[in-house]
């Protein structure tokens, strides 16, 4: 099965991702990491987008399942000899791997793959559309902290008009029951949105997650001051100060430290769970290819 979006993704599906994740999340602390589920198995990942944490995530996961993981590097491909993205996508599916990861600039593109290729495609982010396995990280990253998502009221704050991330978390948190805010700046906000301010937003919340301002998909520069965002729109102790009192702190990274976040707050050793979204993505990437691959099979 393709995992594009969070829509195409059934409750028990992701019930199943989620309860896996905590299990295999231990299991890749343990000494004996014995989960080989995916012997074998190849899969492919194609980034047309940089990437640190999905890129490497998704390779460590296959390895830990004992699968192969090839990354094509698109800045050394037949890409930049001008390859179209039917035709890259042709190429690598008649090589039959087992599972195509891809992630790419325009929205969509993942679901364009997944109509060439045979292999199950997961998407690691399209565009200003959906990165469903960081939703569904960010999730389980909760619930391991937490212990539940129901009833939690969670704010989103930032770059809401370009962030895929809370596209996909806006689509999966209320399924699993989750009061959600999202804010932002005016002109960093979908129109469809209410508009809520960043203190509303953050007044009461359990879970506070900021987002990076994608100033590579800006048409117009916001024209701030250094300093200026973090104290209009940034998470400062002040702000915090609004949230429950031990309300946990989210960023899905890379940070902008000192514009949406203030340092301190990021590396808050108790209240932070940044690092632990990074190793939650394995486990949740982990049980997305198995899931993928063996509905396939
Ligand atoms: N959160 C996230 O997608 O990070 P990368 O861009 O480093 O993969």
């Amino acid at each position: 099965m393709d995992l594009l979006t969070i829509d195409s993704l059934s409750d028990r599906q992701i019930g199943e991702i989620l309860d896996r994740s905590q299990l295999l999340f231990e299991e890749n602390r343990s000494a004996t990491r014995a989960v080989q589920t995916l012997t074998g198995r190849i899969v492919f990942n194609l980034f047309y987008e940089n990437s640190t944490r999905t890129a490497m995530s998704f390779a460590t996961a296959a390895h830990r399942l004992g699968a192969s993981a090839l990354s094509l590097s698109v800045e050394h491909s037949s890409v930049k000899k001008g390859e179209t993205l039917d035709d890259t996508a042709a190429t690598l599916g008649a090589m039959r791997p087992d599972a195509l990861v891809i992630r790419h600039r325009e929205n969509g593109a993942p679901a364009r793959v997944a109509g060439i290729v045979e292999a199950p495609v997961i998407n690691a982010g399209d565009g200003t559309n959906e990165h469903p396995t960081q939703a569904l990280l960010d999730a389980a990253a909760i619930q391991h902290r937490i212990g539940h998502i129901e009833g939690l009221k969670i704010a989103i704050c930032g770059d809401i008009r370009h962030s895929r991330v809370a596209r996909s978390n806006a689509k999966l948190l209320p399924r699993l029951g989750a009061d959600l805010r999202l804010a932002g700046p005016l002109e960093l906000m979908p129109n469809d949105i209410p508009q809520l301010s960043i203190d509303e937003a953050i007044e009461g919340a359990d879970v506070v997650m900021m987002l990076r301002v994608q100033r590579e998909r800006l048409e117009e520069d916001l024209g701030d001051a250094p300093g200026e965002y973090l104290a209009r729109y940034g998470l400062t102790q002040q702000r915090l100060a609004r949230a429950a009192p031990e309300a946990i702190i989210m960023h899905p990274g890379p940070m902008n430290r000192g514009v949406e976040i203030d340092s301190a707050i990021a590396d808050d050793p108790v209240r932070s769970l940044i690092t632990l979204q990074v190793e939650m993505g394995v486990a949740v990437r982990m049980a997305c290819l198995e899931l993928a691959i063996e509905s396939d099979s």
